[in-house]
C-alpha cells in the first residue's frame, strides 16, 4: 500500500525550513506560539521562526477546558491578534485540540498550524480535523470538525517523550495496521518494539487514518472502525480514571483490543490464532493493571458509550487481520464471558 496523506500534512526531516515556507504562506499579522510546560521544555528550542507571543498552559487531559481556552483567548486579545493572525499549536493531542479550537472560533477563525509531539497525536489525533474540549466532564463534548492550515510531524519530537506515553500511542499504530493493512502489521511483528523506525511507520499509519477518514469525513459507517478497541478500551480508561493507577488511553486501547477480539472469536467471526498472536504481541509490550474490572465494574461505561441504542453494545470488530466490520451487535452472555 502506497502512503495516501492528507494534502495539508508535511512530514518534516527539516522542521523549520518547512515552518518558516508556511508562514510565508499564510502571511500572518502576528504569530502564537502554544506550548504546555513540558513541550516548552522540550519541543520549543527545536523550532526556530519568530513569534510574537508565547502562550503557556498546564500539561495533561484535565485541562482541556473551557477555561483553559478562555485564558487563550484572552491572551490573544490582550496581544491585538485578528483573524489575519496565526497560532501554533506545538503538543500533543491536548495542544492539538484545544488550541485548533480555541483558533477556530476566535474572531470566527484564525489561522492555526498543528505540530503534533506524540506519538499519538501525531498518527491519530493529527488527522481528521476533530478540535474541541471536555465539558462537564464529558470528553470531547464542544468542538467542531476543521481541518488546520498545515500539520508538520516530525519523529524527532518523540526522542524525548516518556515511554509510557510513547507505547499509548503506538497502540494506535497497531489498531490502525490490524484494521485495514496486514502488511503492516506483518512489518511490526518482524522486529522489536525498540528497533521500529518511526519515520517510516509513523506516515504508514497517518495514511490509514487518512483513507478512512476520506471515505467518511462524518463518521456516519466505515470510520467507525477506528472505534476498534476502543468500546471496551474506554470504559476500561474510565473506571481507571479516578483510581491511585490512572491507565493512559492507548495502554488502555491496547487492553480493548485484546478483549474485543475475544468478543470476535466468541462470535465466529475472527479466528483464534490471529487472536492469539495479537493477544501475545501486545503484552510482550504492556503491562497491565493485575485486577482488571469485571463485566459488571464497566457496563455502565459500555452503555454510555455513544454508538450504542436500546438493543445492546455495537462493536468495530475484526473478522481477519486486515479487515474490521462496524455497528456488530454483542449480547451480555458474550460479553459477560470475556470479562468475566
Ligand atoms: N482530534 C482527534 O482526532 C484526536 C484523536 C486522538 C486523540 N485526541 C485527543 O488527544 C489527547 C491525547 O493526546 P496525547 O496522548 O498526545 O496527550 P497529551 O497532549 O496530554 O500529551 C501527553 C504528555 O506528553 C507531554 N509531551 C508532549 N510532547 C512531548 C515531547 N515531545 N517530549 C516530552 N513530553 C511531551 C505532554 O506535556 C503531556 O504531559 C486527548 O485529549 C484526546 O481526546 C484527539
Ligand atoms: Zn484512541
Amino acid at each position: 500500500m502506497t502512503n495516501n496523506l492528507p494534502n495539508y500534512l508535511i512530514i518534516s526531516s527539516a522542521i523549520n525550513a518547512d515552518i518558516n515556507a508556511l508562514i510565508a504562506s499564510i502571511n500572518p499579522d502576528k504569530i502564537a506560539v502554544l506550548v504546555d510546560e513540558n513541550t516548552k521544555l522540550h519541543c520549543l528550542s527545536e523550532v526556530n521562526f519568530n513569534w510574537d507571543l508565547i502562550i503557556e498552559i498546564s500539561s495533561g487531559e484535565k485541562e482541556k477546558t473551557l477555561d483553559t481556552c478562555k485564558n487563550i483567548w484572552t491572551e490573544l486579545t490582550n496581544a491585538g491578534f485578528t483573524r489575519k493572525s496565526l497560532l501554533i499549536n506545538l503538543g500533543g493531542g491536548v495542544i492539538g485540540d484545544m488550541g485548533g479550537f480555541a483558533a477556530s472560533t476566535f474572531k470566527r477563525g484564525m489561522a492555526f498550524i498543528n505540530i503534533p509531539t506524540t506519538l499519538l497525536s501525531q498518527v491519530d489525533a493529527s488527522i481528521g480535523g476533530k478540535l474541541g474540549i471536555d465539558f462537564n466532564g464529558l470528553k470531547n463534548h464542544i468542538g467542531l470538525f476543521q481541518e488546520p492550515n498545515a500539520v508538520i510531524v516530525d519523529p524527532k519530537f518523540l526522542k524525548t517523550l516518556p515511554e509510557r506515553e510513547l507505547k499509548s500511542g503506538f497502540a494506535e499504530i497497531i489498531k490502525h495496521a490490524l484494521i485495514c493493512d496486514e502488511d503492516h502489521w506483518k512489518h511490526l511483528l518482524s522486529q522489536p518494539f525498540e528497533n521500529l523506525e518511526w519515520n517510516k511507520i509513523i506516515p504508514k499509519s497517518i495514511s490509514v487514518k487518512n483513507d478512512i477518514v476520506n471515505q467518511d469525513p462524518r463518521e456516519q459507517g466505515i470510520r467507525k472502525i477506528l472505534n476498534y478497541g476502543h468500546t471496551i478500551g474506554h470504559a476500561i480508561e474510565s473506571f481507571f480514571l479516578n483510581t491511585s493507577t490512572p491507565m493512559l488511553h492507548g495502554e488502555a486501547v491496547a487492553l480493548g483490543i485484546i478483549l474485543e477480539n475475544q468478543l470476535a472469536v466468541e462470535s465466529g467471526l475472527f479466528d483464534e490464532k490471529s487472536a492469539n498472536q495479537i493477544t501475545g504481541y501486545i503484552e510482550n509490550i504492556y503491562s497491565f493493571p493485575k485486577d482488571l474490572p469485571s463485566y459488571n465494574d464497566i457496563k455502565n461505561h459500555l452503555m454510555q458509550d455513544k454508538k450504542n441504542d436500546s438493543e445492546g453494545v455495537r462493536f468495530s470488530l475484526l473478522n481477519k487481520i486486515g479487515s474490521c466490520t462496524y455497528d456488530v451487535l454483542i449480547d451480555s452472555e458474550i460479553l459477560k464471558k470475556v470479562l468475566k
